[in-house]
């Protein structure tokens, strides 16, 4: 990387396909000014696997490779450039269901052999952890709840590629969880955005559901034993009255969404208490992931930030969810940064952030736990 690569204004352009979300992006950077996201494509699959109760991974891989070119050529009509106007290709080389990373990795290699520009391989994980500065400039270090689909895990993040896992989840990781409750429910997928609906009209105190691993000390979480005790105060209902009624139906999605959000206020609260000790002179804490756009959660996070004297900054929800402007912007940083951008890298199922963590076990919507 040579050192005007680290110095003049970037243009990237980015590929995600990890999971069910076909993306490409445009973001331009000039040193000390903020990113400019010049497109951001993102086409979903839910559709496609909504008879499945979940993602099929062989679907989804084909759907990537049918549609990921015409993605990139979209994204670049919108930015208003062809591909002598970018600089380096971004492209999501994992952590996530692995013929989906390929698919991406695969067009990539291409268009960087076809056109000789430089590729980076990007950690799905860094996009997201790395957004808060593409959406409001924040200087590292900063406190970021990874809450996803896919992932829960509390990061100290310190540097485009210094990721300090300070607790995650034990099991399903909560967007998983709230996926599974709406299909016990009967709700449609995604299941998020549907029990956020219903839990409007609900009581969140009519059923008692736990709060698993608050009574034990760190930042670790769990989520099945909740997803469990729901289960069974359906089949309590549906034994008593032969099927859920509306308001049984709002009052099990108003408990659960106000047990995930106790869960992941009160370690958020020991999290962040943990990252200020280290880092008293720069309280920011961020949130990213898809169930960061649960209303609910975002008001509870908020106010305990306030409560600890920390910044809170939640990015717009496009940006929350996966997409792959966050792919080029954690690109830039690595380029700014002189890290290892090489072509040699591989697609990854599995890819945790903090190295020196111990892995996760089980798998979730996207694959391997990392
Ligand atoms: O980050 P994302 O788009 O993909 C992954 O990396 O997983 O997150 C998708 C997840 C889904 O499980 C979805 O149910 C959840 O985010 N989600 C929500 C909400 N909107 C999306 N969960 C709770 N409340 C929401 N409003
Ligand atoms: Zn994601």
């Amino acid at each position: 990387m040579t050192a005007s690569l680290q110095t003049r204004p970037l243009t990237v352009l980015g590929i995600e396909s990890s999971c069910d979300d076909t993306a490409s992006a445009v973001i331009r950077h000039a040193p000390l000014d903020a990113p400019e996201v010049l497109s951001s494509v993102v086409w979903g699959q839910t559709e496609l696997h909504a008879d499945f109760g979940g993602v099929v991974p062989e679907i989804a891989a084909r759907a990537h490779a049918e549609k990921l070119d015409l993605a990139v050529e979209a994204a670049l009509q919108q930015a208003g450039l062809d591909l002598r106007g970018i600089d380096a290709i971004a492209v999501t080389a994992g952590p996530g269901l692995i013929g989906g990373v390929l698919s991406g990795v695969m067009l990539a290699r291409g268009i960087a052999a076809a056109t000789g520009l430089p590729l980076i391989g990007v950690n799905h994980l860094a996009g997201h952890a790395l957004t808060p500065r593409l959406t409001d400039c924040v200087e590292f270090p900063y406190l970021m709840l990874l809450v996803s689909g896919g992932h829960c895990q509390f990061l100290h993040v310190a540097g485009p590629e210094q990721f300090t896992r300070l607790g995650s989840t034990i099991d399903d990781a909560p967007g998983e969880a709230f996926d599974k409750i709406a299909k016990l429910l009967g709700l449609p997928q995604p299941g998020g955005p549907a029990v956020e609906r219903e839990a409007r009209q609900g009581d969140p105190a009519r059923f008692a559901l736990p709060r698993p691993l608050l009574d034990r000390p760190g930042c670790d979480l769990s989520f099945s034993g909740l997803k469990t005790a729901l289960l069974r105060a359906r089949d309590t209902l549906v034994a008593a009255h032969g099927g859920l009624r509306q308001q049984d139906r709002a009052d099990l999605c108003a408990g659960f969404q106000a047990a995930v959000t106790d869960v992941l206020a009160e370690k958020s609260r020991r999290a962040l208490a943990l990252y200020m000790a280290e880092s008293p002179s720069v309280p920011v804490f961020a949130v990213a992931g898809g169930v960061a756009a649960n209303q609910t959660l975002r008001v509870a996070l908020e106010r305990l930030a306030q409560d600890a004297g920390a910044r809170f900054l939640a990015p717009p929800l496009a940006l929350c969810t996966d997409n792959a402007a966050m792919i080029a912007w954690a690109g830039i940083e690595q380029m700014r940064a002189g890290l290892s951008v090489a072509s040699s890298f591989t697609a990854r199922p599995r890819w945790p952030l903090d190295q020196s963590a111990t892995p996760l076990i089980g798998s979730g919507k996207k694959g391997a736990k990392a």
